[in-house]
């Protein structure tokens, strides 16, 4: 029996495996999402009945549950060598004069390579296994950041036919544009500090103490260059990228070999115009001997290799004219200055406008109307103000002055003592109503088909809507009257109303628009209280206490459902028939009202899935120990956690007693 199970987990794995490599590496899914998720899950729940079968490379484990401390530093076993850079076909010539000259001979290839825009990584498997990720670092060592690359997908956990001893496998770890995007509205909608273009957020994501926000940032990989091997892997470059491509490891399709340097110019110049139309960024082309043997020879100056050199694309940038300047009201109030352009083509795309961020920016560059300025786009996506070219100013020209009233409704505008931000302080505020119904309704929180920005913008300007539960008031004639609407097109908004009524809980919770609460955050609070009424009950404490949260928020939340006013808007939508899901995983209520803290290296389970059997059997989760905690379940290696429960004389634990609490 157990073997037969045995034998179905191993299956299991190799289809994930599978699945994983056509979907990460290859681009090439055969599957669709639901029927990865059921062999997932499928996956898990055998797992979790036969704990003593996980290992580490299964695909379950991406994840640790535990945020560390810190990083341990990693020694590289050889060096992380820098490129020397080039900016022109000329400087590329004279690389190539200087190889030739070092080779002794015109006979040698390149190959040629996009540079990509992220950061190297080293990657060591041991006998086919992935036992450590690290960081370049200053190229001698780096971090140890093994739990964060763990949970990159396109990064197999262990290589297909690859035994070796020792292979270490370097490469790029990125974050494609899509990716960018979606974590900075993210951030804008929680008005935390944006990055500034993909490569930055690859390297914070990677260097986050909680792998679990790091697995959800959609990094990816590329490998592109060996590190110490245990035996010869191959002779040429080329040759190796082959074999990591047969090993289960993802390699950029978009490699060429080039028989000489007027051929590797031509392949620069196509990618220097397509480069825009890749799904990540690229800042240049990597070309390298193709020969291991002819590297060796050429060797390395100080921090460089000889046999290697990137030709660095030139920044984009374009030449425009402020039109104006507006200022915008965010859904919390925030007024932030937008400068509208002279339409002008810039890395692929018309830009007609960019957000200048805040007052003290526009002092900053003095941007005036009227002005000539240089724009570039931070990562090739958000088109930004660099320069102001003050030469070409008018003399009429005036400093732009802070708003001191809101630009629509006309209450005062106020400074945020936190920080660099203007605001709109009243309550009423149209604009601010507007973006929050907006967001309310958008794709990743009750997600509302049909109710465009344009119909907000009407229901509010029409006095139809003043809250969010005013939308679930609406009926067919009210909207059919609305411009641009009639019969058909009003039942489908109502359609997308009706709808979101089942939304999950943890989009109603993102949707309310609570400060620095995004989906992820809104997943957190819903997976650990349940139902709107637990998380409105939930004191500051029990908030700050859950992983992941913290002070700040957990004093947004709790104040959020302090007031009077947001708490008749919840009561308005329950009574409005909104009733949202919870995903059901719960399979008892055994531990019911009690409060776990989990300390040490358990044997059976990881760390996410002690959380999700407690959660699924009714209790919760607590980061400390205090007198409130009803239970500490201790693992191997138990530190100050265990302490404090022997202090406290809260009751202690161990693995075996919680599966018989649960029953098992
Ligand atoms: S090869 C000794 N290939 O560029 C050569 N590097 O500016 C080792 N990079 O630190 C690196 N794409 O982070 C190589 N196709 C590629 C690359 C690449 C991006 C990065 C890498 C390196 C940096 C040097």
């Amino acid at each position: 029996m157990k073997k037969d199970i045995s034998e179905q987990i191993q299956s299991l794995r190799q289809h994930i495996r599978k699945h994983d490599y056509l979907y990460y590496v290859l681009n090439n899914p055969q599957i669709s999402d639901q029927e990865y998720d059921r062999l997932f899950s499928e996956l898990k729940k055998l797992e979790q009945q036969n704990p003593e079968l996980i290992t580490p490379d299964s695909p379950t484990q991406r994840v640790s549950g535990k945020p560390i401390e810190g990083f341990g530093q990693v020694k590289h076993s050889i060096e992380m060598l820098s490129i020397d850079n080039t900016y022109s076909a000329d400087e590329l010539r004279d690389f190539d004069q200087r190889v030739a000259k070092g080779l002794g001979t015109k006979n040698y290839s390149y190959v040629v390579e996009l540079k990509i825009d992220g950061l190297a990584v080293s990657l060591r498997y041991e006998k086919g296994l992935l036992v450590l990720g690290a960081t370049r670092g200053d190229g001698s060592t780096g971090d140890n950041v093994t739990n964060n690359i763990r949970t990159i997908k396109a990064i197999p956990l262990r290589l297909e036919d690859e035994p070796s001893d020792v292979l270490e496998v370097r490469g790029e770890v990125y974050m494609p544009k899509k990716a960018f995007e979606k974590l900075n509205e993210e951030k804008e909608q929680q008005e935390q500090q944006l990055f500034a273009n993909p490569r930055n957020a690859a390297a914070g994501s990677l260097k986050l103490l909680d792998a679990k926000t790091t697995a959800q940032r959609n990094l990816s990989f590329f490998a592109y260059a060996l590190g110490q091997t245990s035996r010869p892997f191959a002779k040429t470059h080329y040759e190796s990228l082959e074999k990591f491509k047969k090993i289960g490891l993802p390699v950029n399709p978009n490699i060429k070999k080039a028989e000489n340097i007027e051929q590797v110019i031509e392949i620069c110049n196509q990618w220097d115009k397509k480069r825009f139309g890749l799904p990540y960024q690229i800042d240049g082309m990597v070309i390298k001997i193709d020969r291991f043997d002819q590297r060796e020879m050429l060797g390395a100056t100080g921090r460089a290799p000889r046999w290697c050199m990137s030709y660095k694309f030139p920044a984009e940038q374009a030449k425009t004219k402020v039109l104006s300047i507006d200022v915008q009201v965010g859904k919390t109030g925030n007024l932030t200055p937008v400068a509208n352009f002279e339409p002008v083509l810039l890395a692929g795309t018309t830009v007609k406008r960019a957000s200048l961020h805040n007052f003290d920016e526009i002092d900053r560059l003095d941007v005036r109307v009227g002005d000539t300025v240089i724009i570039e786009k931070a990562g090739e996506i958000i088109p930004q103000v660099v320069e102001v070219k003050k030469e070409f100013r008018s003399k009429d020209a005036k400093p732009f002055k802070p708003p001191i009233k809101c630009p629509i409704c006309g209450s005062k505008a106020e400074k945020d003592p936190e920080g660099v931000y203007v605001r709109c302080a009243s309550s009423s505020c149209p604009a601010q109503l507007k973006e929050r119904l907006r967001y309310f309704a958008g794709r990743d929180q009750m997600d509302i088909e049909n109710l465009g920005p344009a119909l907000i913008d009407q229901l509010v300007d029409k006095g139809m809507v003043k809250d969010f539960a005013d939308l679930y008031k609406l009926d067919i004639f009210a909207i059919a009257s609305l411009e641009r609407m009639a019969q058909k097109s009003a039942q489908n908004v109502l359609d997308g109303i009706e709808k979101s009524k089942s939304q999950t809980l943890a989009r109603l919770v993102a949707a309310l628009g609570i400060r620095h609460i995004g989906i992820q955050n809104a997943e957190i609070l819903a997976q650990q209280f349940g139902s709107i009424d637990e998380i409105k009950k939930a004191t500051a404490e029990e908030l700050s206490e859950i992983d992941q949260i913290g002070p700040v928020l957990a004093k947004s939340i709790y104040e959020y459902f302090r007031n009077g006013n947001n708490l008749k808007i919840i009561d308005k939508l329950l009574a409005a028939g909104v009733n949202p899901k919870q995903k059901q995983t719960k399979q008892s209520d055994k531990l019911a009202g009690k409060t776990f803290v989990v300390t040490g290296t358990l044997e059976n389970f990881s760390r996410s899935q002690i959380e999700q059997a407690i959660k699924d059997n009714g209790g919760k989760i607590s980061s400390s120990v205090s007198k409130k905690t009803d239970y500490v379940l201790a693992g191997a290696e138990a530190g100050s956690k265990l302490d404090k429960a022997q202090q406290l004389g809260v009751k202690v634990i161990n693995e075996q007693q919680f599966l018989k609490l649960i029953g098992k």
